[in-house]
């Protein structure tokens, strides 16, 4: 192989290197093949400016520091100027300040520069430190990246391996290499640099909706740590109908920033509606109008004519029954039977008031209609805008131009509320019409829903109920059930239970009695 092919193998083998750590290493090892060397190290540079030792390699001490190695580098970083001045006892220092090549045939006989670290490291090892050749890498803009540092070229024609100076043409070759290695770095970094900023914006996103809506916002934080714990439990079982299911760091990567995004679409949503707390709240509880009015009305029956004192006081009671459980309904939660129903139409009916010499009803028609809610606050035309922060989401991240390996941001993340037999929204997909990802998100969406201990609206429900309603959804074929058995057998639940419930969720209960899980081992 000639220079130029060997030259273009190492670009492609550098550039195709996704770990700093490894990159490096690799850049390190090039060099010393291109120059024939018996020793190189090489150096990145800290936030501080300092030179950090990646790997060091030498072949005669048999040594390997670093890199991919297990073996740690203790020596500390080199700092590349010293109250203000280049720290000239350091030739990778006066490189790397210099941003100039240093050619060095013989440290014993070379008077330019300070040599005695070399030299004092030489004594502790036996080792003897001839030739050096030391490099800075500079990307296309002249940044600095790092220093390359090559020891003691060996004469390749001669058997002995004797030492020799490093050549006007090495030079050239490792100064080509540092230029590249500089290139590629850079490269790298813009690209992690790009992928960190995308990161912080998504999360952004769910902090924005957290301060939004502190009831939704833990939420957002939330379905992310679920949807990886039960993505990684997916990822490391070999056994039964998810046993070749297999993701990537890069899968797991694109399946958070998902996660991270899945409700971006609330930003859009009122808060009146995303934080409804009460049956009759819009941007306040109008419960207090209607105390107002059967307050009023228990005064106009205190003052009327038209009763026997016996009788009005049954009538007083009577009413005030009748508020006590118009504030109970306000409250909402749990299911309003159609006795309820039939009963807050009387009481509607039963009262009037008179207000300013006007003749009111007790209740108004969008009252009632609140009212009468079955479950919940959220009233049918509520739900219908809560349910369109999934239309808002897909607009969203449909519209963004995601890169290849965040392709599938949008097909993940507005999944969640899709059930398997296709009655969910906002696509009524079907099981076989999304990604694995895309089912498991909506289990974690769930699973945080039921046990989220910071809504207004409801109490934090314990794990026992939490699983039972989830076991019905799995029979009733809205979540995965492959995916569902998974987040119980490896007790995805518990890891989560154990980090972010309270002990008061943490109920007592016998798997195997759970809908759906009695395939479970107790
Ligand atoms: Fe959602
Ligand atoms: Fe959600």
């Amino acid at each position: 192989m000639n220079s130029i092919e060997h030259f273009i193998e190492i670009g492609i083998a550098l550039s195709s290197e996704k770990d700093h750590g490894i990159l490096l290493e690799k850049i390190i090892k090039s060099a010393m093949e291109l120059s024939n060397a018996d020793g190189g190290t090489i150096y990145s540079i800290s936030e501080q400016g300092e030179l950090v030792f990646e790997t060091i390699i030498n072949k005669t001490l048999s040594l390997h520091l670093g890199g991919t190695t297990t073996n740690k580098i203790n020596f500390p970083p080199i700092p590349i100027l010293k109250y203000g001045e280049v720290n000239n006892s350091a030739l990778v220092a006066i490189a790397a300040h210099t941003g100039k090549i240093i050619n060095i045939d013989d440290v014993y006989q070379c008077l330019d520069y300070d040599l005695s670290a070399a030299k004092a490291m030489d004594k502790k090892t036996g080792y003897k430190t001839q030739s050096v050749l030391t490099l800075p890498m500079k990307n296309h803009q002249g940044d600095l990246n790092g220093v390359i540092q090559l020891i003691n070229a060996i004469n390749p024609t001669n058997a002995k391996g004797e030492i020799v100076p490093f050549n006007k043409e090495t030079e050239k070759l490792t100064h080509a290499l540092s230029s590249l290695a500089g290139v590629i770095i850079t490269n790298k970094q813009l690209i992690d640099e790009m992928e960190n900023l995308f990161t912080a914006f998504s999360q952004l996103i769910a902090s924005a909706i957290d301060k939004k809506s502190p009831y939704t916002g833990g939420h957002c934080r939330r379905v992310p740590l679920i949807t990886m714990m039960l993505a990684k439990a997916c990822n490391e079982i070999d056994y039964g109908p998810l046993d070749k299911f297999v993701m990537n760091k890069e899968d797991f990567h694109e399946l958070g920033v998902a996660a991270w995004l899945h409700d971006c679409g609330k930003v859009a949503t009122p808060e009146y509606v995303m934080d409804k707390a009460k049956k009759l709240e819009t941007v306040f509880d109008r419960i207090e109008l209607v105390n107002a009015r059967f307050e009023i009305a228990a005064r106009d029956l205190y003052y009327s004519k038209k009763y026997a004192e016996k009788q009005k006081a049954l009538l007083l009671k009577d009413l005030e029954a009748d508020r006590d459980f118009i504030c109970h309904a306000n409250k909402g939660g749990e299911f309003f039977d159609d006795d309820k129903t039939q009963r807050v139409y009387q009481i509607a009916k039963k009262y009037q008031v008179t207000i300013k010499g006007v003749k009111q009803d007790i209740l108004n028609s969008d009252e009632i209609y609140n009212l009468i809610t079955k479950r919940g606050t959220l009233n049918d035309k509520e739900r219908r805008v809560i349910n369109g922060h999934m239309d808002v989401t897909v607009e969203m991240l449909e519209s963004m131009p995601f890169p290849k390996h965040l392709k599938r941001v949008p097909e993940y993340a507005c999944g969640h509320h899709e059930k398997m037999d296709g009655t969910g929204y906002p696509k009524g997909l079907k099981r076989d019409e999304m990604s694995i990802p895309a089912r498991i998100m909506g289990i974690a969406d769930v699973f945080e829903a039921l046990t989220a201990n910071d809504r207004p609206y409801k109490d934090p429900k314990p794990l026992s109920e939490t699983l039972t309603i989830m076991g019905r959804m799995k029979l009733g074929d809205h979540l995965d059930p492959d995916l569902f058995d998974v987040f119980i057998e490896k007790e995805v639940y518990l890891e989560f239970a154990r980090q972010h419930l309270e002990a008061s969720q943490m109920d007592d209960f016998d798997i195997t009695q759970i809908p759906g899980c009695e395939g479970n081992k107790a």
